[in-house]
């Protein structure tokens, strides 16, 4: 396990047996559960205080991900249907890093997004922009050795939404990890530089830490772009630590 993950870290503890990781939550960087400018958290957030559930044996050892199952197509969200989506095309790569800068090798990396109109195909999605035949806008990677994924998509349009009046989401992409089982969830999101909309957007603004809200910011990647083909948009993913990225708690990964 060197170079990687290394799940029985110092400060692991121990419960039946079974020994557990265990790291420090950093204060002030991810979100509040109630937010109250994101007004769907109002019905979202726990009202009790949290319980821990121990992870036991069951949840540590699987079920576990079947990389078998994930085509290397799946990384080109382009390339899913008969013909080319509409939009943008570029490339979003990055890694997926330990605070310590040791790659995450083997996390699968899934992403969902807008069509470039600002769409999703999902029912609830219906405001008056149209659906793209050729983009379903949603892929998945599992992580090399060194931590590296890449995908092949279309940029996202920004969207409306019933938050406050004239509300619109800057123009993301969702990001899902998964560890080396189900229990090992985070959900972030994805933004790009110089987004106009970043002053009005209460889930962008609910990282109150500036430095952590820019981290959430992908960076414009000239030496990864192609030559008469695509832009390129670089994006790490920190686990935990100071330069952690921020994640959402995980009943909000909804399409917002
Ligand atoms: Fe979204």
């Amino acid at each position: 396990m060197t170079g990687t993950h290394d799940l029985f870290a110092p400060g692991a503890i121990t419960r039946g047996g079974v020994v557990l990781p265990s790291f420090p939550v950093p204060q002030g960087v991810h979100p509040a559960l109630d937010t109250p400018e994101y007004q769907s958290t109002k019905l979202r957030h726990p009202t009790e205080p949290l319980v821990l559930l121990p992870q036991r044996l069951g949840e540590l050892t699987g079920p576990v991900l079947g990389e078998d199952r994930v085509r290397p197509s799946d990384a080109d969200l382009t390339a899913q249907h008969s013909g080319e989506p509409i939009g943008q095309r570029i490339i979003v790569h990055g890694r997926v890093l330990e605070e310590d800068g040791r790659p995450l090798r083997g996390a699968l990396v899934e992403v969902w997004q807008a069509n470039a109109g600002g769409r999703y195909r999902h029912q609830w999605d219906q405001w008056p922009a149209p659906l793209d035949p050729n983009f379903s806008g949603v892929g998945r990677v599992i992580t090399d050795n060194d931590g590296r994924y890449r995908f092949t998509t279309i940029k996202p349009g920004a969207y409306p939404w019933r938050n406050h009046p004239n509300a619109w989401r800057p123009a993301h992409i969702h990001f899902s990890l998964f560890g080396r089982a189900f229990t090992q969830r985070l959900v972030t999101q994805m933004y790009f530089p110089d987004d106009p909309l970043f002053f009005q957007d209460p889930i962008y603004n609910s990282v109150r830490d500036e430095k952590a809200r820019e981290r959430m910011i992908s960076r414009f990647d000239y030496e990864q772009t192609e030559d008469h083909w695509a832009l390129a948009f670089e994006f790490d993913i920190v686990l935990r630590g100071d330069n952690a990225s921020v994640f959402e708690d995980e009943e909000d990964d909804d399409d917002e």
